[in-house]
């Protein structure tokens, strides 16, 4: 019944109601909110509200129950005490340059990082006077001749995209503390179970929650978390000054997957070791460039440093085999789908150009192979059905 003594016509009780919903209310998972506008009881608590923190609400884009809800999940995850969300991995990685970054400031990128990080710095970044120089992750001496005064930002990436060299985190750290400098890392990889950046003192963790956290290939988002109060309000100041939030449906998913990614990321790292496994034993790969591998770059570092390893990983074709045949080779695939985005329950291939007219630039690593790349990810299928589909389609590898 409407307070008013007179009755309301349709429209209005359609849009306004005096029920209340009994709480509390049982069901297991918190609920999907969608909100844009938030409404106060009074004018005072409009005026009075606090849009710096987690503990009200202001408006739909900067929280809502469900979102506050995977923020902190997403911290605990990492280890951290403060998190922010953003709508995709790469939208994770363009807040912190730009909330860390001025004109006239210097950022150094490891030269196998993801690419489109690289692409921001040497196209937007440039455009803003800001200058990108890289740096070769395995040699922390590279790192240390980058830095100079205007150096306000490193990042780190393990292991490298899609190269897979991992590096030696506590020693590049050690140098950015030495000179001051802020570091980020991506451990996109590491999926937040298998490596904990903040235990070897780096400041900012980016995670694109888009591949094992969602595990279901159909969400987009990514998180910057922090342990430090000062820096995560520098951060989520510009958080909000580029109008970053993410919805409640998302962020549901995302909570859904979250709980299952444990298991997930098990299955798929296993199926990941047995299928690389595989592969180092045929005369067709030249290389298998898999962290837990003793010939791949670093896997000393892996083994002092992670837990396990993720299903992602890269094999070099031999050279002596065409561009064309491991085209094909991947078109025979029939349980591995052609797709960049991995981290889902899907098996995937893809073929770099690396070595290759159109490939990423390296400009302070040289590429050491000349074969063709092709990145590999495990799903949840069973093995011995995905090791019996590479084994009908090496046939177009032509040996
Ligand atoms: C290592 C790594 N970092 C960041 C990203 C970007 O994530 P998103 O696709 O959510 O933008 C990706 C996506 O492929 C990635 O593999």
């Amino acid at each position: 019944m409407s307070t008013s003594e007179k009755p309301r016509g349709t429209a209005t009780r359609l849009v306004h109601d005096d029920y209340v919903a009994p709480s509390p209310f049982g069901g297991l998972n918190v609920g999907v909110h969608h909100a844009s506008t938030i409404a106060w009881p009074t004018v005072a608590q409009m005026r009075a509200r606090d849009w710096k923190h987690d503990t009200g609400y202001s408006y739909g884009l900067h929280g809502t129950p469900t979102t506050y809800t995977l923020a902190h999940r997403i911290a605990a995850l990492e280890g951290g005490m403060h998190c922010l969300l953003v709508p995709s991995g790469l939208a994770a990685i363009v807040l912190v340059d730009f909330a860390l970054l001025q004109t006239g400031d210097r950022l150094l990128l490891p030269d196998n990082v993801y690419n489109p990080s690289r692409d921001l710095g040497d196209t937007v970044l440039a455009g803003l006077g800001i200058e990108t120089v890289f740096y070769d992750p395995m040699d922390p001496a590279s790192l240390e001749a980058a830095i100079d005064e205007r150096t306000k930002l490193i990042w780190l990436e393990t292991p490298g995209s899609v190269t897979m060299e991992m590096p030696d985190i506590p020693a590049l750290v050690a140098i950015a503390k030495k000179h001051g400098v802020l570091t980020a890392i991506d451990n996109t990889w590491a999926a937040g179970l298998l490596f904990r950046p903040f235990n070897h003192g780096i400041d900012i963790v980016m995670h694109a929650l888009t591949k094992y956290p969602s595990g279901g290939s159909d969400v987009l988002m990514g998180s910057v978390t922090t342990r430090d109060d000062d820096l995560h309000q520098r951060l989520k100041a510009v958080e909000m000054k580029m109008g970053y939030g993410i919805g409640g449906d998302d962020a549901y998913l995302m909570l859904r997957g979250l709980a299952t990614m444990e298991m997930r990321l098990d299955r798929s790292g296993e199926n990941g070791l047995a299928l690389a496994r595989w592969m180092s034993a045929r005369p067709e790969i030249s290389a298998v460039l898999h962290p837990a591998f003793p010939d791949c770059p670093g896997h000393e570092f892996w083994k002092r440093d992670f837990s396990g390893s993720a299903g992602l990983f890269s094999v070099i074709v031999d050279e002596s085999i065409e561009e064309a045949q491991v085209d094909a080779m991947i078109d025979a695939l029939e349980l591995f789908s052609i797709g960049f985005s991995w981290g889902g329950v899907h098996s995937l291939a893809v073929p770099y150009r690396i070595a290759l007219p159109g490939g990423p630039a390296r400009d302070a690593a040289p590429w050491p192979h000349r074969g063709v790349l092709v990145r590999f990810y495990a799903g949840t299928e069973d093995a011995v059905d995905l090791i019996d589909d590479l084994q009908q389609a090496f046939v177009k590898l032509g040996r």
